[in-house]
């Protein structure tokens, strides 16, 4: 044990469960790859069209917040998409939307502040907020209430350890669930009566299956929204995103970003804005995960799952496993080895109840969808 081990740090082990399964495919193993949160689908066309023509040309550090073309190209975004006039000032260009936590931690809150996230969550702003010196603040959620949280769940939470800020998912990962515009609207009001500051992570906006995502944009202007070109857009390793920033906070993001990152990637950039306009192809890739969403859910529910409910967006399906392990680790190398079907077990989401759980992402293509209940239904006795 030296002084700089973090006990606290646990594994991403959708990453582990990766790394066991290249090491059988080297093996000579076909797996089917349903663990990593990514689109299996390229960048649209027209993206890599626009950055084949980019490379002839210099690619320099841009403005730190960006460059003006992507910032007005997502200013108008917003007035198209939420109806809402957001100044180009207050958009930055971020590397995915993992700088823009870190630069939205850094320049909002004094050290050892309380962030609130939910439990089960995506496990990386656990990790964030802890490396940052700020203290997470866990508010389970249920599955029997659709794994949404509400505004009297952050207000009891509040009432017994109060927080300075709620970093909020919808559609969430690792549940896909989604609230409505009035559930979106309760949650920022409840958080601007507590003072705490309202961070949206709307990186699955546009994979809806059920309705429109709000942006929290539309109900308030201190709210600080995180996006990314890495689900909607298909673009994981373009390492691309955007933060919008409440006027009183954005020359303290800058100041960080121009330090943190000098700038965002040039070509990702490019490429950014040229995914703004291929909405086309983005849309097409949507309907291909309803297609196999509703194909995994209703296989899982015919193989046993009968609580499974159908997520509103992203692209993952929660599952409760319970029924067929006692712990969802064990369950996933099992299925790994044996039926070679990669997934992630509900411990990296949540620490508490995650051995229930699998997590398993339909971003994949078609053909593998099928394969993977297949393969399950092998696995659990029941094809
Ligand atoms: C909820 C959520 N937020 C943020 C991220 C990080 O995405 P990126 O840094 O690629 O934009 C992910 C990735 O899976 C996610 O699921």
């Amino acid at each position: 044990m030296s002084e700089f081990d973090t006990p606290d740090l646990q594994p991403f082990h959708a990453m582990e469960v990766l790394a066991r399964a290249q090491q059988l495919e080297a093996e000579g193993r076909h797996i089917v790859h349903m663990e990593l949160g990514e689109p299996a689908a390229p960048a649209a066309p027209e993206v890599r069209a626009a950055v084949r023509a980019a490379l002839d040309l210099p690619q320099r550090y841009s403005n730190s917040k960006g460059t003006p073309e992507l910032r007005a190209a997502l200013a108008d975004y917003y007035a198209s998409q939420h109806g809402v006039t957001v100044p180009a000032e207050r958009i930055f260009v971020t590397l995915g939307s993992s700088s823009g936590f870190i630069l939205a931690f850094l320049a909002g809150f004094k050290p050892g502040a309380r962030i609130a996230l939910t439990r089960p969550g995506y496990p990386a702003y656990f990790n964030i907020i802890r490396a940052l010196g700020l203290e997470p603040v866990e508010i389970a959620i249920r599955a029997d209430l659709g794994w949404r949280l509400s505004a009297e769940q952050v207000e009891a939470v509040h009432a017994e350890t109060p927080f300075d800020g709620l970093l909020f998912a919808s559609p969430a990962n690792p549940t896909g669930a989604m609230v409505d515009r009035a559930g979106l609207a309760s949650l920022i009001e409840v958080c601007d009566r507590l003072k705490v500051r309202f961070i949206s992570d709307e990186i699955y906006h546009g994979l809806e299956f059920e309705g429109q995502s709000a942006s929290a944009l539309e109900f308030s202007k201190d709210a600080v929204i995180i996006n990314s070109f890495s689900k909607y857009y298909c673009m994981t390793g373009w390492r691309i995103g955007w933060m919008v920033v409440p006027e009183d906070m954005c020359r303290q993001v800058e100041l960080r970003a121009q330090s943190l990152f000098i700038s965002p990637s040039s070509v990702a950039q490019t490429a950014g804005l040229a995914a703004l306009g291929a909405t086309q192809y983005s849309e097409a890739q949507r309907a291909q995960m309803a297609a196999n969403r509703d194909r995994f859910v209703s296989g899982m529910q015919t193989m046993g799952f009968e609580g499974l409910r159908a997520p509103d967006g992203a692209f993952y399906a929660y599952v409760d496993v319970s029924g067929f392990a006692a712990d969802s680790q064990e369950f996933c190398l099992d299925l790994l080895d044996k039926a070679g079907v990669a997934a992630t077990p509900g411990v990296d989401f949540d620490r508490t109840d995650g051995h229930r759980f699998v997590r398993f992402s339909f971003a994949g293509p078609e053909a593998d969808i099928a394969e993977a209940l297949k393969r399950m239904g092998g696995f659990l006795g029941r094809p």
